[in-house]
């Protein structure tokens, strides 16, 4: 059964070239200038997060103009800000494998009330190793990692549930549980390889994360997923495919099957039996790394513990509604009675309906079962197909309307239809095999249908060239009326696959603009420059500076030993918004360190041979910023130079010792 590669590869060239409208340059209207310009000075209306793909990390922007805003450092390290370069960020990094300096960030999702954008939290997560991070959307930095156990690419991943009781993941690659021997053939993936969906609480207040429980499911590949709400709250749905349960040449083999299958799961009640005690703790190892804005310094703790609830003992929690052609996004509308599948190889839509996947249960109007789950008729769930509405359906987001639009990768297109009749209301072509797209609050109770913003695959001729590796593209078009109508191309950081907007109001005020130095609760801060030392202990020193415009304090440190382990504990005394201050020192094996006002900092330095050191200050923080600088002395291991460190006490050059007078 070849043909899917076939399809697969002559649409590929549908969609780097079949598809591309001759007056591509033209397809914008003269009016789109204009709506995507933000004048000097003034806001955008919404922030636009995007998933960083294989950078590992969320860039934010702003929308309309799409203009950068912020990269925010998440898995992979970044020298830039410090992150994991610091030895109060190197926790953040830790895992079960020890420490992890990269990884493939593909989804995200916002904190939500009653199905509704909060502004509290974004959540997103680490496809490769697997783990879950929670951005604070007050500071704009990661706060919290917390590894998966039972866990193989975190693909399905993260999904709020409405009320932000549940951050829901699931595996995209099956495999033995971690309390399971994993030295096993692996063509006995039927028997011994498993899928997990995880359940992570979020606590209310604090947003803490913990990996509650975790269901226990045959082995297939986990794909995408989508809360329930309104009518369907309490419950969440998978994609699901390859549930042939190949393990080699998947392209071939897990699209063999005409329909995979959509995995409809009663969260609530699965909850319930979590609750009253019911599943099985096994032994695992993840770790939890929280970050402290107190101590400005993160913890990593290593659980031990998880509980796994196998659906076969408990068979009113998971039904699977077949659904066509290896499903990709799962997707429910904003009323919460409609759920789209989409089929990467599908040539049509469908849209399942809830009371109707409710009645079908009720009156237990299966079609089998799969590996013991109940399997629903396709047509007793099924609201409909949407028709032609193209080739290769891949996600779909919903405006305020009763609209959605969805993406199709192989005919590179955006499609308009009408969730309640089926109808095709408009086509419009994206440059080039769009994967994810974001409407702000599209995906929610509560869509902002002003914009969406398709994220592309390929750039091929959208900018200029630059070497072999383009940048990938997000395309910004305007939904507010019957016709879409493109407005805007702006390049993304590494890949972007799914994004999240929210309108700006909910957040800017909230905006932390300084740590209050009096609230600085990390162990070596230093919070005047009277108190600034050098203390040695062993062959560790520990150095207590600060950091105001424009000097360290000291700023001459000397008693320094060759194969000293040096900490520079840096605090920057500033309590101004927008006046970080850097630090770096030659020759170390270290990023800078980017420190925010009323923030501590510790940069681990080893002094390898005897000599002068110059450190400084990395970030232009005044006009004297190039004077912000020191020196340290290194001396040879056996020597008796003594600790001493100062600031402003200039030797008169003529009379420093050993210098002959003329
Ligand atoms: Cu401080 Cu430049």
């Amino acid at each position: 059964m070849i043909i899917p590669a076939v399809v697969l590869s002559s649409a590929l060239l549908i969609g780097a070239s079949g598809c591309k409208p001759k007056n591509a340059g033209d397809a914008t209207g003269s009016d789109a200038a204009a709506k995507v310009y933000v004048p000097p000075g003034k806001y955008d209306e919404f922030y636009n997060f995007v998933s960083g793909g294989f950078s590992g990390q969320v860039s934010v922007y702003g929308v309309p103009s799409g203009r950068l805003l912020r990269v925010i450092p998440v898995f992979s390290v970044d020298p830039e800000k410090g992150w994991g370069f610091s030895e109060e960020t190197k926790p953040m990094l830790n895992t079960s494998h020890g420490s992890v300096p990269w990884d493939d960030q593909h989804h995200l999702a916002l904190s939500q009330t009653d199905g509704v954008i909060d502004g509290r939290w974004i959540f997103a997560n680490a496809n490769n190793t697997p783990r879950v991070a929670r951005i604070d959307l007050t500071t704009f930095r990661t706060a919290e990692i917390l590894e998966i156990p039972n866990t193989a690419g975190n693909h399905s991943s993260p999904f709020i549930t409405e009320n932000s009781e549940y951050v829901i993941t699931g595996t995209r690659f099956s495999v033995p549980m971690d309390y399971e021997p994993g030295d096993v053939p692996i063509e006995s993936y039927k028997k011994n390889f498993k899928g997990t969906v995880s359940f992570i609480s979020v606590a209310p207040e604090s947003g803490e994360m913990n990996v509650a429980f975790q269901l226990l499911l045959p082995g297939m590949n986990f794909d995408l997923s989508h809360t329930g709400k309104g009518p369907s709250s309490g419950w969440f749905f998978f994609s699901c495919y390859n549930s042939e349960q190949a393990h080699t040449l998947l392209e071939v083999n897990a699209s063999k099957r005409d329909k995979d299958y959509i995995l409809a799961v009663n969260w609530k009640k699965a909850e319930e039996y979590f609750k009253a005690g019911k599943g099985t703790k096994r032994p695992a190892k993840y770790a939890h790394n929280v970050y402290n804005d107190e101590t400005h310094t993160a913890t990593s703790t290593m659980n031990t513990e998880v509980t796994v609830m196998d659906v076969k003992d408990f068979p009113d929690i998971v039904y699977m509604i077949p659904c066509p052609k290896s499903p990709h996004g799962c997707d429910v509308d904003p009323t919460g009675e409609y759920i789209v599948g989409s089929g990467k190889l599908a040539a049509l839509i469908p849209v399942f309906s809830f009371s109707k996947i409710q009645k079908a249960i009720a009156d237990k109007d299966f079609d089998g079962d799969y590996e013991g789950i109940p399997v629903i008729k396709y047509e007793a769930a099924l609201h409909g197909e949407v028709a032609k509405p193209g080739l290769g359906p891949l996600h779909t987001e919903f405006d305020d309307k009763g609209n959605a639009y969805t993406t199709f990768f192989i005919s590179s297109e955006v499609v308009k239809w009408n969730v309640k009749n089926l109808n095709i209301i408009d086509r419009i072509p994206t440059y080039y095999s769009p994967g994810h797209l974001s409407i702000p609050g599209g995906d929610t109770k509560k869509p902002y249908g002003k914009y969406l913003i398709a994220y592309n695959k390929i750039t091929k001729d959208r900018y200029l060239p630059t070497g072999p590796e383009l940048s990938q593209s997000a395309q910004l078009i305007d939904i507010s009326g019957e016709k879409m109508k493109l407005l805007a191309d702006y390049p993304s950081i590494g890949e972007p696959h799914y994004a999240q907007s929210l309108p700006a109001d909910l957040i800017k005020e909230k905006s932390v603009k300084i740590f209050k130095l009096d609230d600085n609760k990390h162990p070596y801060a230093t919070k005047g420059e009277k108190e600034s030392k050098v203390v040695r202990d062993g062959n560790k020193v520990h150095v207590y500076a600060t950091m105001v415009r424009s000097h360290f304090s000291p700023d001459n440190i000397e008693g320094i030993k060759e194969g000293d382990e040096v900490y520079f504990h840096v605090t920057n005394l500033e309590q101004d918004w927008d006046v970080p201050h850097g630090f770096a020192i030659k020759g170390a094996i270290n990023a800078e360190l980017l420190v925010m006002p009323g923030e501590t900092s510790t940069f681990k330095w080893i002094a390898a041979k005897p000599g002068i050191y110059p450190f400084y200050c990395t970030d232009f923080c005044s006009a004297l910023h190039q004077e912000m600088s020191g020196y340290i002395r290194v001396s040879a291991k056996g020597s008796n130079v003594p600790i001493a460190f100062s600031l402003g006490k200039n030797s008169d050059p003529d009379a420093a010792a050993g210098t002959p007078t003329p």
